[in-house]
């Protein structure tokens, strides 16, 4: 599996993507569509990045019951995606039957991605809200745990959690890491951040940037400045 910068693509509509993306001439980097563009412009908007040659990570997050979620994965698997996720707090059955659903006819499927505890909920939220009383360190490795049983291929998780959910779940099992931020550049609202270069030490499979290439003056030197220092 190869090491790769995907680029959140937080857009609301497909002229504001495609204007974004026409930048990148020749280059066609890993995308990622999430539920605001996606319900902004339905499944075409899917259809069309893939057509224009990039690689996609559909990022929707699906939680319901296993049958629900094993024909909406069905679906989704056809629009042709190179990676889907869902939350892994739906339970293992469920996170089976979205494999069942995801895998075509002839044997393959999409990249099937767990989010585990998302990097909004605190200990306080968890324990208070959930009432999950464990530790969120303990209860990220569980969930991450069920997924690898239920054969799923990752989990979405912060770069400082890549090293021991490669440690709890194998190395082959892959991390996707949001909150990546350039040495020199603005964290916005991530709390925890780390460079291209650290997720890259730490064993990262892919990074998620968003907004500094998104909100970059120069967008397409700012995703290639993230390939050299996290793929190079
Ligand atoms: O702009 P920025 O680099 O912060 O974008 C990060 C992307 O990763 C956004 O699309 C955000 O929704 C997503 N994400 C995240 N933290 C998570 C899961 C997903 O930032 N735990």
């Amino acid at each position: 599996m190869g090491k790769d910068v995907i680029v959140a693509c937080d857009f609301s509509s497909a002229e504001d993507v495609y204007a974004f993306l026409d930048k990148f001439k020749g280059r066609k980097p890993f995308v990622k569509i999430g539920m605001e563009l996606f319900y902004a412009e339905g499944p075409q908007i899917v259809k069309s990045i893939k057509e224009r040659g990039h690689k996609i990570f559909l990022d929707l997050k699906l939680h319901d019951i296993p049958n629900t979620v094993k024909k909406s994965m069905s679906v989704l698997s056809r629009l042709d995606v190179d990676m889907t996720n869902l939350h892994a707090a739906g339970t293992i059955s469920m996170m089976e039957a979205a494999i069942e659903g995801l895998t075509r006819p002839d044997g393959s499927r999409p990249l099937l991605i767990a989010v585990t505890q998302l990097t909004s909920t605190d200990q306080e939220r968890m324990e208070n809200d959930l009432l999950i009383k464990e530790p969120i360190d303990k209860v990220v490795m569980h969930y991450a745990a069920n997924a690898a049983k239920a054969g799923l291929d990752g989990v979405v998780c912060s770069p400082l959690e890549a090293g021991k959910v490669h440690d709890t779940c194998g190395k082959e099992f892959l991390t996707v890491t949001p909150g990546v931020r350039f040495a020199d550049g603005d964290i916005g609202d991530q709390k925890r951040v780390m460079t291209p270069a650290e997720a890259k030490k730490i064993g990262s499979d892919y990074i998620v940037v968003g907004r500094p290439i998104t909100a970059a003056e120069d967008p397409v030197a700012a995703y290639e400045r993230c390939v050299k220092e996290f793929v190079d």
